[in-house]
C-alpha cells in the first residue's frame, strides 16, 4: 500500500507499507527482484520488497520513460540499489514503512533515511554527535534531546548513502556535523573536507522523520 508520494528538495519520495509478502506485491517485481526477495529471510524479504516497490514508483514519478523504472533494481557490491542510467535512487526502511527517493541524474548522487520519532531508552548522542553538536545541545534534555539526536542520526545516514558512491568507505558519525533548521533545511559540515558539495533536508511525516541528501564532486 502506498502511504505517500511527494516531491522533496532532492527528488521524489514514495513510502510503501512493509507487509506480508503476497502475490500482488511480488507480481509488481521484475523476475530477478522476485528471485532475490525469495532467498532473503522473511522480515528482510518484506522490507526489501517494499523498498523496491517504493523505488520503482518513485522512478516512474520522475521519468515518463518506462526504461527508467522497468529494469531489475538490484544492489551493487556496496549494498546500494542499482538504478538505470539517467536516474539516481536510494532506499530506507524502518519497522512498518519503506521509503525510496528518486531523481533524474543531474550529476548528484542521493540518499534517503527514515527513522521513527519518539522517546529513546538509550542515549546515543555521544556516538552520533560531534563535540560541536553536543555543545549546541548542552541545555536540551528529555524529548527535545531525543528528537534532535534522531534527526541528526537520520540526516547522517542519508548523507552516508549520498556520499558513499564517491568516498566508497565507511564514514563515521563523528566525521560530519549537521545543523537542521526549523524550515526543513540542514547545514552539513564535514570535519575534514570530502571534496564534495553536500546538501541535506528533512521532514516530519506521521511520526517518522524522512531525511534526504545529495552530493557531487566540488570541482566538477
Ligand atoms: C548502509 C546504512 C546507511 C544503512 O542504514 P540502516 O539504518 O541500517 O538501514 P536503512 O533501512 O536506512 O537503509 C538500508 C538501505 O540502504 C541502502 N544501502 C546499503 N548500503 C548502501 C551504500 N553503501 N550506499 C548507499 N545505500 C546503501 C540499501 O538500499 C538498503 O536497503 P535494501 O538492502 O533493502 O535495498 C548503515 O547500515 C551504515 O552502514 N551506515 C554507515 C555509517 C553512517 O551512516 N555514517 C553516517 C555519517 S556520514
Amino acid at each position: 500500500m502506498i502511504r505517500f508520494d511527494r516531491a522533496f528538495l532532492h527528488g521524489r519520495v514514495v513510502a510503501v507499507a512493509v507487509e506480508e509478502l503476497a502475490d500482488a506485491a511480488l507480481d509488481e517485481l521484475h523476475p530477478d527482484e522476485r528471485a532475490r526477495a525469495l532467498v532473503l529471510a522473511p522480515m528482510r524479504g518484506r522490507e526489501w520488497v517494499a523498498g523496491r516497490r517504493a523505488l520503482r514508483r518513485a522512478l516512474a514519478s520522475v521519468a515518463t520513460d518506462p526504461a527508467l523504472s522497468a529494469p531489475a533494481l538490484l544492489a551493487d557490491d556496496r549494498g546500494a540499489p542499482v538504478v538505470p542510467r539517467g536516474a539516481v535512487g536510494s532506499v530506507s526502511h524502518k519497522r512498518a514503512l519503506a521509503v525510496a527517493l528518486a531523481a533524474l541524474d543531474a550529476g548528484w548522487t542521493i540518499g534517503v533515511d527514515l527513522e521513527v520519532l519518539g522517546p529513546r531508552r538509550i542515549d546515543v548522542s555521544r556516538r552520533v554527535l560531534t563535540a560541536a553538536e553536543l555543545a549546541a545541545l548542552a541545555d536540551v534534555s528529555g524529548p527535545g534531546r531525543d528528537r534532535a539526536v534522531i534527526l541528526a542520526f537520520a540526516l547522517k545516514e542519508a548523507i552516508y548513502k549520498a556520499v558513499d558512491p564517491h568516498l566508497k568507505r565507511y564514514v563515521g558519525f563523528q566525521e560530519v556535523a549537521v545543523w537542521p533548521a526549523a524550515d526543513g533545511s540542514a547545514g552539513v559540515t564535514p570535519v575534514e573536507p570530502w571534496g564534495l558539495d553536500v546538501e541535506a533536508a528533512w521532514a516530519e511525516i506521521d511520526g517518522y522523520v524522512v531525511c534526504t541528501a545529495r552530493a557531487r564532486p566540488t570541482d566538477r
